[in-house]
């Protein structure tokens, strides 16, 4: 039997894309289980959804700064996931920026989920933006993590349609059931070996 390998999920919201993971390794469509959730918000969604599934989940809290973690914060991060010895990090919707301590810890076993279709759109409210830029076409992008605001390379992306009359949260809704259905693939994908990445550029072996 192949390895399950050990997923760490980290997000502030309200969990739908870690539903979607979990899913699809309890679905044994990802060779993994998710080990820990780990939130910024005490009472985000996405710990109460960890939780219903008998997942181990906490919430640490971020320290002082506004869009990335204190130093002090940043430590228990990584002993947190390191004491749960995972092999991949996921952020499904976590609101902080990750600095060098943890990338040097995890990366290159860092992935992200965007809602947008980069290099367009970086930052918050990415459906938000698409919609006021007039764009017609938008989506989701699964990339790795490096230290810039949602700059690793790109690993997969769905398209989704901006339609007349869309308001930033029905955009925003179709756009996240693009995310459920790409992103697991992705970290399946990835925890495969399938695919290759050679600095920005990212190759599906299949
Ligand atoms: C998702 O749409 C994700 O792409 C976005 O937050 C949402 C979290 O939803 N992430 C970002 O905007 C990161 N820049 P969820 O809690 O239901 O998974």
């Amino acid at each position: 039997m192949s390895r399950k390998f050990r997923l760490g999920i980290l997000g502030s919201g309200k969990g739908s894309n870690l539903a979607a993971i979990a899913g699809a390794c309890e679905a044994g469509q990802v060779p993994a289980e998710v080990a820990i959730v780990l939130s910024d918000v005490a009472d985000a969604g996405i710990l109460a959804r960890a939780k219903e599934r008998g997942i181990h989940a906490r919430f640490i809290a971020p320290g002082k700064f506004r869009t990335k973690l204190d130093d002090e914060a940043e430590r228990a991060y990584i002993a947190a996931l390191q004491q749960a010895q995972v092999d991949w990090i996921a952020l499904a919707g976590f609101m902080r920026i990750l600095k060098g301590d943890f990338l040097r810890a995890f990366a290159p076993r860092v992935v992200n989920i965007h809602p947008a279709l980069l290099p367009s759109f970086p930052g918050l409210e990415a459906w938000k933006q698409a919609l006021d830029y007039g764009v017609k076409v938008t989506g989701c992008t699964v990339h790795l993590v490096d230290q810039g605001i949602d700059t690793g390379p790109i690993i997969a992306q769905q398209i989704v349609q901006v339609l007349d009359g869309d308001t930033p949260a029905k955009l925003h809704e179709r756009i996240q059931e693009a995310e459920q259905e790409l992103y697991p693939k992705v970290i399946a994908a990835l925890l495969r070996g399938e695919i290759l990445v050679q600095g920005r550029k990212t190759l599906w072996k299949r």
